[in-house]
């Protein structure tokens, strides 16, 4: 077994042949993962909400993903993974990009990096590509940037899907080797996947993608609460564990556990 490549998931599009991503943040989710043939994994920012608590991406810093990043890649054989770059660590110049970019690589040892950004992180996207480091782009709605695009909304609905569609060509002409369409109508991710060369993921962005992509605790139903009418829940972590709980609390308090072949 070997790690997969971008070369694979070129080839996988050329064949018609989708898959999936899914965010991990530590190892016995990483190593499941793998393990299932999830080919991609995500390191995602996205870490700040479902890790760390905060209430939006904005606040999470490199030092905090990197240490994450490091227990993925090492738990993992065979998925690729990419490491999320997090809100104030490649804005302000293709310079600033690829120092970041470059720390994910040698401390935290992913084998890409992703940012978010169309047209206004081309540079970005080239400076990092042109150090050879693979570079998944992120467009239609970019949580980063939430307190100007107003909240968790759809992006490139009617006159605004040509937005959508330009920043998707900026990003496969500065050379990414993937694109993430989150919230996009499905019939604008299915015109750009028909245009683009390279893959397309999507969340929120309907069938016609090359690839899909989830946040794991959605995936697997560990965050409670309403969820995004994208997200499909495939297991009930959260009742599971819950029980779990309950049933250890119960057993302490009445004596149950520790038994006889608990002890030594
Ligand atoms: O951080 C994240 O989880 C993401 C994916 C949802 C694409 O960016
Ligand atoms: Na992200």
């Amino acid at each position: 077994t070997r790690r997969v490549r971008t070369r694979d998931l070129f080839a996988a599009k050329e064949r018609g042949e989708r898959w999936s991503m899914l965010t991990s943040y530590d190892q016995y989710t990483a190593s499941i993962f793998d393990t299932a043939g999830v080919p991609v994994l995500l390191v995602g920012d996205s870490a700040a909400n479902n890790v760390f608590g905060y209430e939006t991406t904005v606040p999470v810093t490199v030092e905090e993903l990197l240490p994450l990043v490091r227990a993925v890649v090492r738990a993992t054989r065979q998925t690729m993974v990419v490491g999320d770059l997090p809100f104030g660590s490649y804005e302000e110049s293709p310079t600033q990009a690829l120092r970041t970019a470059v720390r994910f690589m040698k401390e935290g040892g992913c084998h890409a990096v992703k940012l978010e950004g169309g047209r206004r992180c081309a540079a970005q996207i080239e400076a990092i590509t042109g150090a050879g480091i693979p570079v998944m782009a992120h467009i239609g709605f970019t949580p980063q940037r939430e307190h100007t695009i107003g909240g968790y909304r759809v992006q490139g609905r009617g006159d605004s899907a040509e937005e959508v569609l330009a920043d998707a060509r900026a990003v496969a002409g500065a050379g990414a080797f993937a694109v993430v369409l989150e919230m996009v109508p499905g019939e604008v991710a299915k015109r750009v996947t028909a245009e683009l060369a390279i893959p397309t993921v999507g969340i929120g962005a309907g069938p016609e993608t090359d690839a899909q992509v989830l946040v794991w605790q959605d995936m697997a139903g560990l965050r409670t609460g309403k969820a995004p009418r994208f997200v499909k829940r495939y297991a009930d972590l959260a009742g599971t564990l819950s029980q779990a709980a309950r049933t250890f609390a119960d057993e302490v308090r009445d004596g149950t556990f520790p038994a006889p072949e608990h002890t030594f």
